[in-house]
């Protein structure tokens, strides 16, 4: 019983493998050649949940079926192909309406699955829900635990120089491009952090400013709206330029925050600065997941020992998972996870210069060399954040490590919440 009908209009090879998923998933796959058509299929049918248009290639005529999806009160989300270079124009042209998302070639049949997935329960959340400009209180998150939740995920390791910003910008990139989700990746590291520079984003507007900002103009904006969007498709948002600058970045502020953006996107990747300040424990909280990349080496894997019984502490040792870091340095890895007492998520190999050599032209390994072994490990670790994508996850202490601990390596006695 299909439980909502797409609109699509795509050219036919992608047009047959697109219609094939979504059926597969349960939604009925409508052809449309011409936005006549779409108007005709519009006036008949009161159960199109979302339009897939092509602005690629036909821009006139995507112009005239997106105008057919909000004409009067109608208000049908458009899923649209456009070239990777337009993306970044149309940031600057103006915020989309909320319920429009972009994807660019190339892409498989089955992220678009996920994403059409993702808006329509998206659309089931009552517009002032939304990140809107309008702030939105404790209790307007507390009251819709139903909306579309999405993932805060971590990269947190107290040891400098471990691979936390490069995994970030990195995973935030494939599970944007390759797996069709939609991805805030939020620089929290306001002493070295340079996810923006390394993407080659100069002079973004941060949090601090924009805070800075209201004060005086009384609009208050979410983290949505202030992040500013890299050409792969990513929102990017920072939290200040300058270390000096940073107290109106009230911790528990910016932790609402974050835990408002999961209902416009599917994850929130948050790079961190290696300390355990007020800002950095209060994220801790929010999280879904905290990846701890960790490098074959002494003091990377002491410092995650030290993070593991912090973590004991604080009560979130269960979210923790290990990335081995430059894995093929000749240290196995059941070691790892024995000596340091986590699981290992997933391993990224050595990748010499790849990582500095994408970075000076602006982009992340993933667009940069899409075919490098690396990229693949950053799939993997990608594909097991997915399968254990579960809103339950952090909180009832059964997902994470139960799946990965396998007793292998970890003390099951260390919670049971
Ligand atoms: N798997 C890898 N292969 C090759 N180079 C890597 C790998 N992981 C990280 N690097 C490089 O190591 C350096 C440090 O990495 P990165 O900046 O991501 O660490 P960090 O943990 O964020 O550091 P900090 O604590 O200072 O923020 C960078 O130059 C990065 O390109
Ligand atoms: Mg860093």
């Amino acid at each position: 019983m299909p439980r909502s009908a797409v609109a699509i209009s795509l050219p036919p090879v992608e047009l047959a493998a697109v219609s094939a998923q979504l059926a597969e998933a349960g939604y009925e796959p409508l052809e449309i050649a011409t936005a006549d058509a779409l108007e005709e299929l519009l006036n008949t049918r009161r159960d199109i949940g979302v339009a897939i248009l092509d602005g690629e290639n036909d821009f006139d005529k995507t112009l005239e079926m997106y105008a057919l999806l909000h004409e009067e009160d109608r208000n049908i989300p458009a899923l649209m192909v456009v070239a990777a270079r337009a993306l970044d124009r149309m940031s600057l042209a103006g915020r989309a309406r909320v319920n429009d998302e972009y994807f660019t070639r190339p892409y498989s049949a089955e992220s678009l699955r996920w994403r059409v997935e993702a808006m329509l329960i998206r659309a089931e959340v009552p517009p002032d829900d939304m990140s809107s400009g309008i702030m939105e209180s404790d209790s307007q998150i507390d009251s819709s635990p139903e909306a579309r939740r999405g993932q805060i995920v971590i990269v947190f390791n107290p040891k400098g120089g471990v691979g936390k910003t490069t995994i970030a910008v990195n995973v935030a990139a494939l599970l944007q491009v390759r797996k069709g989700q939609r991805v805030l990746l939020v620089d929290c590291d306001t002493v070295t952090g340079h996810v923006a520079s390394s993407l080659g984003m100069e002079n973004v507007r941060t949090v601090a400013d924009a805070w800075t900002e209201a004060l005086s103009t009384g609009v208050v904006e979410s983290f949505a709206e202030i992040a500013a969007t890299h050409h792969n498709g990513v929102s990017v948002l920072v939290m200040a330029e300058s270390p000096l600058h940073t107290e109106i970045l009230d911790p528990k502020r910016v932790a609402e925050a974050i835990t408002a953006a999961r209902r416009a996107y599917d994850w929130v990747v948050v790079d961190m600065h290696p300390d355990y300040g007020p800002l950095n424990q209060v994220i801790f909280e929010r999280a879904d997941k905290i990846i701890v990349p960790v490098t074959p080496d002494v003091p990377a894997i002491r410092a995650a020992v030290q993070f593991r019984e912090v973590a004991v502490e604080l009560d979130i040792r269960e979210r923790l998972a290990m990335v081995v870091n430059r894995a093929n340095s000749g240290v196995s890895v059941s070691d790892m996870e024995r000596t340091v007492g986590m699981p290992a998520l997933a391993e990224v190999r050595s990748a010499g210069m790849l990582f500095v050599r994408a970075a000076n032209e602006g982009r992340s390994a993933v667009e940069r060399f899409p075919k490098e072994k690396v990229i693949d490990d950053i799939e993997s670790l990608c594909n097991r954040l997915i399968a254990t994508r579960d809103p339950g996850v952090a909180k009832t202490g059964s997902g994470f490590m139960g799946i990965f601990g396998g007793g292998r390596n970890t003390n099951p006695s260390v919670r049971a919440s």
